[in-house]
């Protein structure tokens, strides 16, 4: 079966991965040209998330990461980060099953906010799923433009 197929009749998973794990995602969507690390991908209290279609190949990563909130004031600020799914499986909730699962165990650490630099094509992915933007419109070069969002938790 094609992995769009298992995809929509399959169960996603998600569980806790390695940096390297991430990367030939991050690579394909999200990295083309760039190094494929990021700061502290291999610090101990950084969280890699991956998501499976019945157990098998990767089709969504993301990671969060301790970080003051540029845009808040206050402790327990996370940065989500390196946010990707495989086009194949686009709309179909591993994107939203990624961030839910990252914010369940980003609060079971004493997190109280996440934010990320939102590309501008993805704003509305993070809206659907309960962000808020911040900020208005500013470049992140080479990619281009983003916005600042959040989520406050734990989300009720
Ligand atoms: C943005 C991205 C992660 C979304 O992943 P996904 O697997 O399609 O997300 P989901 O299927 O869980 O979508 C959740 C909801 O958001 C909606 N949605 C998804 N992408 C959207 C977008 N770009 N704009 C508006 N809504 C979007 C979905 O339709 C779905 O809506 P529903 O609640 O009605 O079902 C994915 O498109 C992607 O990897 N894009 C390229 C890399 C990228 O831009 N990453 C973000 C960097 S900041």
């Amino acid at each position: 079966m094609s992995t769009e197929s298992a995809a929509r009749t399959g169960t996603i998973t998600i569980e806790q991965v390695d940096a390297a794990t991430t990367y030939p995602l991050r690579a394909q969507e999200l990295r083309q040209g760039r190094p494929l690390e990021i700061d502290e991908d291999d610090a101990p209290y950084t969280l890699h998330l991956a998501a499976r279609v019945d157990g098998g190949e990767v089709v969504g990563v993301v990671r969060f990461h301790p970080r003051d909130c540029p845009w808040r004031e206050g402790e327990g600020s996370w940065q989500l980060r390196g946010m990707a799914t495989d086009p194949r499986v686009r709309g179909l909730g591993a994107g939203r099953a990624l961030v839910a699962a990252g914010l369940t165990r980003v609060a079971a650490r004493g997190g109280q906010l996440v934010w990320c630099d939102a590309r501008a094509s993805a704003v509305g992915f993070y809206e659907r799923i309960g962000f808020s933007t911040v900020t208005e419109e500013y470049d992140l070069r080479p990619v281009g433009p983003h916005r600042g969002m959040l989520i406050e938790l734990p989300i009720r």
